[in-house]
């Protein structure tokens, strides 16, 4: 006599065990979910968590609970936020970019960029322009180049403390600008309001998911401003351009001076 066919094996099998069988692949599931997740954070590369199990569980149960969209451009015209009245650093003839927006991790912290990555050339080409921006500033006194205080992982340019720091530098504890060096190439930096919404209708960038997040003063003693903006990484040498102007906005803005932009052409540095 033939076997029955397999298939209908199985399903006898599990029709049997119905209850046990679903909160099996329920389990599995869930678990795989868990894993892809815990794996996905460890692709950023380090950041301003622990690398492990630890940082990854505040980044998903905690953090990922209270963080916020990132695109909207309302808020940057409220009378009430500082500097919301002036004009930004940003030239008039900042261009749209050509694409989409690529994808972004779904940790709040680290934020990363998952898809559109540049390749390893335009990366390296990317962190000596900006290397070179901060030590060129430092030696006329403009910033201060040291460990990102935002993300540990990272040199970062800041406001240098002989320097007075408005509000918005006081929130950021000086720092204006990294980029993330480890993998992806995308840039952290803290803008004017007006250059804010110039960056984000442009398509060049967003806010950073815990922007304005008040319950985090409690959780880590800051707010972050909603001028920490994350520029999306460069994947060549007219990208690279736009993001170093934006970076220099961004010094522009923090120190309070346009000095950083008057020493290089716009999208030249
Ligand atoms: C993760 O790293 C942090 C800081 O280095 C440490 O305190 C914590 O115990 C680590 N957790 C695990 C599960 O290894």
């Amino acid at each position: 006599m033939a076997s029955r066919p397999t298939l209908l094996r199985i399903y006898e099998i599990f029709d049997k065990h119905r209850a046990a069988s679903l909160s099996a692949i329920g389990a599995v599931a869930a678990l795989s979910y868990t894993l892809y997740d815990y794996l996905t954070y460890l692709s950023y590369g380090p950041g301003g968590l622990p690398y492990n199990a630890t940082g990854w569980l505040v980044s998903t149960v905690l953090l990922r609970a209270i963080s916020r969209e990132g695109l909207s451009t309302r808020m940057y015209d409220n009378p009430k936020l500082p500097f919301a009245d002036q004009p930004g650093y940003l030239p008039a003839s900042l261009p749209q970019r050509a694409s989409k927006r690529p994808r972004i991790g779904p940790h709040p912290v680290p934020q990363r960029q998952l898809g559109q990555l540049p390749s390893e050339e335009i990366r390296q080409k990317l962190l000596e322009r900006f290397s070179q921006l901060g030590y060129k500033l430092e030696a006329r006194g403009l910033v201060e180049v040291r460990q990102s205080v935002m993300e540990l992982q990272h040199k970062g340019i800041f406001v240098p403390r002989s320097r007075k720091w408005h509000t918005v530098a006081q929130e950021t504890r000086g720092e204006i600008t990294h980029v993330h060096a480890g993998l992806d190439g995308s840039i952290h930096v803290t803008l004017s309001p007006d250059d804010c919404k110039k960056v984000i209708e442009a398509g060049w960038g967003q806010r950073h998911g815990l922007d304005g997040v008040r319950v985090l003063k409690k959780l880590v003693g800051f707010i972050m401003p909603v001028n920490y903006m994350l520029i999306y990484a460069p994947r060549d040498e007219a990208e690279i351009e736009v993001a170093m102007t934006i970076v220099k906005a961004g010094i522009g803005f923090m120190t309070g001076t346009r000095e950083a932009l008057e020493y290089f052409s716009p999208f030249g540095v």
